[in-house]
């Protein structure tokens, strides 16, 4: 019992140790003033990331473990999902998405090699690469500026019989326009892949009913991860530490 309390203090002090740093980093941060660079995102924590970091690390967690179960399930309700499935990155999670959409368990709607899966001509490579690394084919069409999100004027020219699914990222955070073209793969029963890698925290007004994707991939990538959302994973997750839409 003694040594369960000293390891206990120790662990305490630590963290403890560990938080005093980070608030040391954090008042030498500097204020802006006009003229300096301004970044367009940046790596968002604060003293409770820092005490989950240094309780995983003090036990050696350098893969999936207890805080990665309550990520998964923290997400997934500020997601509104069914499912959330952590990854080592926003690129593997697309590949997954894809790759998911190619079991034969989906019978005729699953995508085969030589199949066409339409995206954007100006986008990002780990969108478009596990269409390729499969031997499926992209089919890329124009984005429209300044938005730089899929011209759906352009969609139904891309379209052909070997059509699959279509697969997009919102650029940089702006949301493409999701209800013409989940009208586009509705209507032509196609799967829509959102990468969303950019984009987490971003909002859209969907006026239609039932999931908007099937599936979506997100990055934790430190310049993606906005402040409107973090903060409501972790309040969950720090309150536990201090004391899909997929239809596949
Ligand atoms: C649109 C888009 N998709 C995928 C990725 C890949 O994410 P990650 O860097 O986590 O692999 C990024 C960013 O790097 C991205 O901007």
């Amino acid at each position: 019992m003694e040594h369960l309390n000293e390891k206990e203090g120790l662990k305490k002090e630590v963290i403890s140790a560990a938080v005093k740093y980070f608030e040391f980093n954090k008042r030498e941060e500097k204020a802006f003033k006009p003229g300096d660079r301004i970044h367009y995102a940046g790596r968002v924590f604060d003293e409770n990331e820092i005490c989950c970091l240094i309780d995983a690390a003090l036990e050696f967690w350098l893969t999936a473990g207890g805080y990665a179960r309550q990520f998964e399930k923290k997400l997934a309700e500020y997601l509104g999902t069914g499912y959330c499935s952590l990854t080592n990155s926003g690129s593997s999670a697309n590949l997954l998405a894809f790759m998911a959409l190619t079991s034969h368990r989906l019978g005729d709607r699953a995508v085969k090699r030589g199949d066409e899966v339409i995206t954007v001509a100006a986008g990002f490579p780990t969108t478009v690469a596990p269409v390729i690394q499969f031997g499926a084919i992209p089919v890329f069409v124009d984005i429209s500026l300044p938005s730089c999100g899929i011209d759906c004027s352009r969609l139904s020219e891309a379209l052909s019989d070997r059509s699959k699914a279509v697969v997009l990222a919102h650029t940089l955070g702006n949301p493409f326009d999701i209800e013409n073209v989940k009208a586009f793969c509705d209507r032509h029963g196609l799967w829509l892949i959102e990468d969303n890698c950019d984009a987490l925290g971003s909002q859209y007004f969907y006026a239609g009913s039932g999931a908007v994707r099937e599936v979506s991939g997100i990055s934790a990538r430190p310049v993606f991860t906005r402040p409107t959302i973090l903060p409501r994973v972790k309040a969950g997750l720090s309150a536990q530490t201090t004391g899909s839409s997929s239809r596949l």
